[in-house]
């Protein structure tokens, strides 16, 4: 790249999610909305990991489906692929190959002091691989398009730190080849909390809303979300503080709305249930224009193909060039040995 090419080019960002279906309020908030205001100032690349999914074992029947769904959530919040590259992780066989060439570099110990995977291993009696190895896998989509950015939700953050272990680790080993990645995390987010009030929202905890629901849906799960333990009856007095709803009315409702919401519920003259409509209402309406989306590309499924047939194409051509200068570096080109 020549030097005038080099000073204007945009940063890169890449950044992925798990196809578990449609995306929920803690995808978007944590994620998908921060994704899509960066399209017009970062070179960017977006990544549905279904690689990273099978680690959880999962039903192979439900795959297909649940990648389409992802593909129509992104689609429809706006992520765009005039301005990104949008695909599907396993399109690009290149990601599987960075992973196991990262194997080199990374610490099992590393790997064995992840939040994720000491959580993760415990629902299991055999422990498979491919949840210790899960942040290689991470590391590998990152660093396969240098991403200098990975915009995610606070629940990253130790995954994104051994990113950057292993790019330095493998630049210290093999020469300069990969950028420290910076972990782009909302601070004003953090996590989002599970409708069960007590773990983080997450589809495989079924404690989500989905951003695509319609209304009926929205108020069906909203309406069971655990508010303060120690309102039991409507005219207890409520505390705010202590209660994820009012802490999702942050994100819906506006500040006088809010405001009076908290007046009365530390009076007890506003009960949850009606506390719960008004939040109800308002994702309702402030995700309508992507259910509007969602409907044309659930129509329109070619089109879905098209764009994702697309990205994964675009996404080759980059990660082909970085893996070829991995390989260089690691010296698996034995061809050259025939030169002389
Ligand atoms: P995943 O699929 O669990 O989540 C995708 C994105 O949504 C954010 N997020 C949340 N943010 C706040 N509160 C929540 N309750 C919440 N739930 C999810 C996540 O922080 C994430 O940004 N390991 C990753 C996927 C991945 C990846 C990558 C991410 C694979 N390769 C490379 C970045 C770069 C994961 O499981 O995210």
């Amino acid at each position: 790249m020549s030097e005038s090419a080099n000073t204007t080019r945009k940063k890169r960002v890449f950044s992925g999610m798990q196809p578990s279906g449609e995306a929920h309020l803690g995808n978007y908030l944590g994620a998908l909305r921060r994704w899509v205001g960066m399209q017009d100032e970062y070179d960017c690349v977006w990544c549905i990991v279904d690689e990273h999914a099978i680690t959880a074992g999962g039903n192979p029947a439900e795959m297909p489906k649940n990648v389409f769904d992802l593909a129509v959530s992104f689609l429809a919040v706006g992520l765009d692929p005039e301005k990104a590259i949008i695909f599907v992780q396993s399109d690009v066989h290149e990601h599987a190959g960075l992973a196991w060439l990262f194997n080199a570099v990374t610490p099992v110990g590393d790997l064995e002091r992840m939040t994720q995977y000491k959580d993760k291993s415990q629902h299991f009696e055999s422990i498979p691989a491919g949840i210790l190895n899960y942040p290689i896998l991470q590391a590998a989509d990152i660093l396969l398009y240098k991403a200098e950015g990975v915009p995610v939700g606070e629940d990253q953050r130790q995954h994104l730190e051994l990113t950057r272990e292993i790019a330095r680790k493998f630049n210290a080993t093999y020469g300069d080849t990969f950028p420290i990645t910076e972990p782009l995390i909302d601070k004003n987010v953090g996590r989002i909390m599970g409708l069960d009030g007590e773990a983080k929202m997450s589809k495989s905890l079924g404690n989500t809303v989905g951003i695509l629901a319609d209304a009926d849906r929205v108020w069906e799960r909203v309406r069971t979300a655990v508010t303060d333990p120690q309102r039991v009856r409507r005219d207890d007095p409520g505390r705010p503080e202590v209660c994820n709803v009012f802490s999702l009315h942050g994100f819906f409702t506006d500040e006088a709305t809010r405001a009076d919401i908290d007046t009365r519920c530390r009076a007890g003259t506003i009960g949850c249930v009606d506390c719960k409509r008004i939040l109800a209402d308002n994702i309702t309406e402030a995700f309508a224009p992507y259910r509007e989306r969602a409907a044309y590309y659930n129509a329109n499924p070619q089109e879905v193909r098209r764009i994702l047939d697309e990205g994964a194409e675009k996404a080759r051509v980059i990660a082909g060039e970085t893996m070829d200068e991995v390989r260089q570096r690691m010296g698996l080109v034995w061809r050259t040995q025939l030169k002389d």
